[in-house]
Formats: structure tokens, sequence, C-alpha cells
């Protein structure tokens, strides 16, 4: 038999000009997807920058404001606050967690008095606030996070951020039970229209380290590498995340996200085919200061790869993204 050779198919006719492309382009980023981190503290001193995230500032109460207005001018939809605590005010319990005059409920106050058209996410979780670091109240022999003593407080810490004005609270502890203890403790305090984004499938991922530098639970704990394994999730398993995930969701949860984000694109679209519900995903410090530091040393071109990472975490089924590119992706849109 003669070998007849097959015709070309010739898939380049769809990437032949810039209007070709872009017609036929799948995904795109709009600055109505961008969730955007901030880090919130005491006093009136200026912005204090994070060594390991460049362009990020630890802000005052009134350059977080304004910071806020900014951001919704540009057309970025939701915040999410993160309070780094003095020191002299953390403790074994992390009890400041439910001072009713904490940081970061008067920073959600402040902001939803002057920009109410941002969508406020707040974490639940007690790192910032305990002096060994963890998400959650010790063990009596401090070996371990207890799971139940820590969900009573995530409830009550919940109540108190709605009260303020939060409109999703995002647990990021990882303890069992946590959306069902929180949705029972939010509606028996009349709060049914306070959201739950659950921070479903949150790696124990070495990723984390320039947001423990930038909230000060790493420096509190005496080690960069706070081992959460007892609760977070080995980064090697992709049946138990959507586990993981899929509880949330029967549990109350109204969105569900997936931390870290670029490392973990096979969640992002397991989950997305998993569930109906929004699913959000968290670029998170290490993969923003990945960037920076090749940018920095002229290996890596930072707006292409930061624009190109956000895309890949979109086409992998993300809804919403947390990213501390949020303002600069805003802009350049
Ligand atoms: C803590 C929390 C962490 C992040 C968000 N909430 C760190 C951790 O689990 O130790 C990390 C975010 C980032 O790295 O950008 N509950």
């Amino acid at each position: 038999m003669q070998n007849v050779p097959l015709p070309v198919v010739r898939l380049r006719r769809l990437r032949r000009t810039a209007a070709i492309r872009e017609l036929v382009q799948e995904t795109r980023l709009v600055a109505a997807d961008l969730i955007a981190p901030l880090f919130v503290k005491e006093g009136e001193g200026a912005p204090e920058p994070i060594g390991s995230m460049p362009g990020v500032f630890r802000l005052n109460l009134t350059d977080l404001v304004a910071e806020c207005r900014e951001l919704h001018a540009l057309g970025v939809r939701g915040i999410a606050l993160f309070p780094v605590t003095p020191a002299a005010l953390k403790n074994h319990n992390g009890t400041e967690a439910l001072n009713p005059d904490c940081l970061v409920l008067r920073a959600v106050r402040a902001v939803k008095a002057t920009v109410p058209g941002l969508v406020i996410f707040t974490d639940i979780a007690l790192d910032p606030y305990t002096t060994h670091g963890h998400d959650g109240i010790l063990t009596p022999d401090g070996g371990d996070v207890d799971n139940d003593a820590t969900l009573h407080v995530l409830a009550q810490m919940s109540v108190l951020h709605a009260g303020a004005g939060a409109d999703f609270v995002a647990p990021s502890d990882m303890m069992d039970g946590r959306v069902a203890a929180i949705r029972a403790a939010l509606d028996a305090a009349e709060q049914c229209h306070t959201g739950i984004l659950a921070y479903s499938a949150k790696f124990a991922s070495a990723y984390y380290g320039p947001f423990r530098e930038a909230v000060g639970s790493a420096s509190a704990a005496g080690t960069k590498s706070l081992d959460k394994r007892t609760y977070q999730l080995n980064p090697a398993n992709r049946r138990e995340a959507i586990a993981d995930a899929l509880l949330d969701e029967a549990e109350g949860a109204d969105a569900l996200m997936v931390k870290p984000a670029g490392p973990y694109l096979d969640i992002i679209r397991e989950l997305r085919d998993s569930t109906s519900l929004p699913l959000a995903a968290y670029q998170v410090s290490g993969e923003y200061a990945q960037l920076h530091a090749a940018a920095e040393k002229g290996w890596l071109d930072l707006v292409k790869t930061r624009d190109e990472s956000l895309l890949a975490i979109k086409r992998a089924g993300a809804d919403l993204i947390l990213t501390y590119f949020a303002k600069d992706v805003a802009k350049a849109l």
C-alpha cells in the first residue's frame, strides 16, 4: 500500500493575528475576579514594607481605607483583611481574637463605613493572636491543636466579624466541623446574611512563609516553618482534598477555596468539576514572592509571569482569585 501523507491540520489559522487570537481567547481576567489581601496594623505609622513581599505593606487604619477606595475605583470588588497583632496582645489562647474592639473589627467597621461597595472577607483562625502561631487552641499537653475547643472560639469570632460588617467570614484554620459550627453560630446571632468562604482545600504548604513574616506568626513562634500538618492537608493528597472541600459544602459553606493556587491547579480543576458553588483560589505569599525574586534578578518578566500565573488559575476553574497582585493587575486591565 502506498503511503498517502495526511493533510496538515492548520490550527495556526486561529493564532495568525492578534485580533483573531483575541476573538478565540477562552479565558480572560477581569478586575471583578480579584480579591486583594490587605495587612492592617495598629497605630499611625507609615506603611511598613514586608521584606519578602515587594510592594505589599502593613497599613494603618487610615491608609487601609485609602487603599480600599483606590481598589474599589479600579474595579476590585473584594478585600481579605489580615491583622498584624502587636506581640504584647498575643497569648497562649489568642484571646485578643474575641476582643470586641480588636484591630480587625475596627478595620472592618472603617472600611464598611467609607467604601460600602467593597465586599469584605475576614480570616477566621487564631494564628494572628497566639504566641505559638498555631490556628487554634492547643491541647493541654501542647502537642496539638484541640479541634473542638477551637471550634467554639472560631464561631464566636465569626459572630463578632459579622456584627462589625464582614460580608463573608473565611475560616482558614482547617478544623473539622468548623463550617457547621460557624453557620449555626451566625444564624443563632441573626447574622444569616453573612456568608462563609471556606478555605476548604488548604494545604500544609511551604509557600506561606512570607505571609507568616507579614503577620508575625512565625516570629511569635520563633520559627519560620510552623508545622501545621495535623490540620492542614498533605500536599500529596488529591482525593482527601476534594472530600474535605465537599464536606465544607455539605456543612453550609457559600463558596469554597483552594490554597495555594498555582501549585494546586489540578485540585482547582477537580473541585470546579465537583461543586456548583463559586470557587476561589488563593495565590499565596510565596507564589507572589517567587515571581518578584526572579524578576529582581532579571530572570523572569514580572508582568508577563504575573498575568500568566493568574490566567492559569482562572483557566483551571477559579471564579475568584485572592492575589497580592490585585491592584497592579486591576490597573493594567
Ligand atoms: C492563617 C493563614 C495563612 C495564610 C492565610 N491565612 C498562613 C498559615 O496557614 O500559616 C497564608 C496566606 C499567604 O501565604 O499568602 N490562618
